[in-house]
């Protein structure tokens, strides 16, 4: 007898981006984004909005990926959720829907911490095409707005931290620096495109002195903010006559921090199987320096649409924990501040 297949819908919503996917025996489907850009005019993402267009993204986003991976609603065998950490207004959006969908359908709830989520879109299959996985246990530098992590990778959902930042987050870095010279948020993207323009060498910053695997940010944005400060005082077009040098020479320092510590960890632990998760895993200059690394090492490196903020990522944590039949109860409560 044929074994039915296991189709899985994923929701995300844990900060501006509404998104929710298909995947069906662990090959991606479908895998639809609403992007909030009420965020751009205030330079960062205000909550109480996000959480409202959530609410009025998450319906059509949701029928979309329905519609786009041609599947009858009914054939849904679990829908998995975003259940931290994030925004607690736009997690609740989304274990609400989740919750309601679980009970419309009858059928499995499954929670999922979104950090584990962007480490677990290296398992994403695509249709017709076959792309290497790591193998456990790997390393995984998860980057995000929110997160810098170096986590040891054992099994599906068993992950363990073995460096943090202890301040800032290495794409908060990015978009602080972003907005200090002018551009728009997200900065990361932007900052990248120019920063691809430009000498990385012509100016640079100070490392931050962390102990063991950990990483600290904050004080390279109080740099940079008084490099600028010192410089404009001198000229007042610096940013404007020097924009493509400043960004490559920041982002550089950002990604030597990052590799620095990378390379203690692959030393410390010998594992030889290295990949990167999470919105900063989309930096040009990052992607370029790990598939540099070295032959010794097997690097894994996202595919461009699973690096920020998706469902599809979510869905394939689903799917994993439905082979496991881990479900979730309808009392669960989204937490803003989950740990990996
Ligand atoms: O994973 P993500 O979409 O959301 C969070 O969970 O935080 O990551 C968003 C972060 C933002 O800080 C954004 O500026 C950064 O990822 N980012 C980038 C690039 N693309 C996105 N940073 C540097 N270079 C990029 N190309
Ligand atoms: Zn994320």
């Amino acid at each position: 007898m044929q074994q039915s297949s296991i189709i899985i819908l994923g929701i995300e919503s844990s900060c501006d981006d509404t998104s929710a996917a298909i995947i069906k025996d662990g090959k991606i489907l479908a895998n639809i984004i609403a992007n909030q850009q009420v965020h751009e005019a205030y330079g960062g993402v205000v909550p109480e909005l996000a959480s409202r267009a959530h609410q009025q993204n998450i319906v059509p986003v949701v029928d979309e990926a329905i519609k786009q991976a041609k599947i009858n609603k009914k054939e849904i065998s679990a829908v998995a959720f975003t259940n931290g950490p994030g925004l607690l207004g736009s997690l609740l959006v989304g274990s609400s829907f989740a919750k309601a969908f679980s009970l419309a359908m009858n059928i499995p709830l499954i929670e999922i911490n979104h950090m584990q989520g962007h480490i677990l879109a290296h398992f994403i299959e695509e249709e017709n095409t076959t792309k290497k996985q790591p193998h456990f246990p790997f390393l995984c530098l998860t980057v995000s707005g929110g997160h810098t992590q170096i986590v040891k990778v054992t099994d599906y959902f068993k992950m363990e931290v073995l460096g943090e930042t202890i301040d800032d987050a290495a794409g908060e870095a990015f978009d602080k620096v972003a907005k200090m010279l002018n551009l728009p948020y997200p900065g990361g993207p932007i900052l990248d495109k120019y920063a691809q323009l430009g000498n990385s060498s012509n100016y640079k910053f100070t490392h931050p002195k962390v102990f063991n695997l950990n990483y600290s940010f904050s004080g390279l944005k109080t740099g940079v903010l008084y490099f600028l400060k010192n410089e404009l005082q001198k000229n007042k077009n610096f940013i404007q006559e020097n924009l493509y040098d400043i960004c490559a020479s920041v982002q550089k320092t950002i990604v030597d921090i990052l590799l620095i510590n990378l390379n203690k960890a692959i030393k410390q632990t010998g594992i030889k199987d290295i990949a990167i998760a999470g919105g900063v895993s989309a930096n040009s200059e990052l992607r370029k320096r790990l598939t540099n690394l070295s032959s010794d090492y097997n690097i894994f490196i996202p595919k461009m649409e699973y690096c920020t903020d998706n469902a599809a990522m979510i869905a394939i944590a689903g799917y994993y924990k439905y082979l496991q039949q881990d479900f979730a109860s309808q009392n669960v409560t989204p937490n803003a501040r989950m740990k990996v």
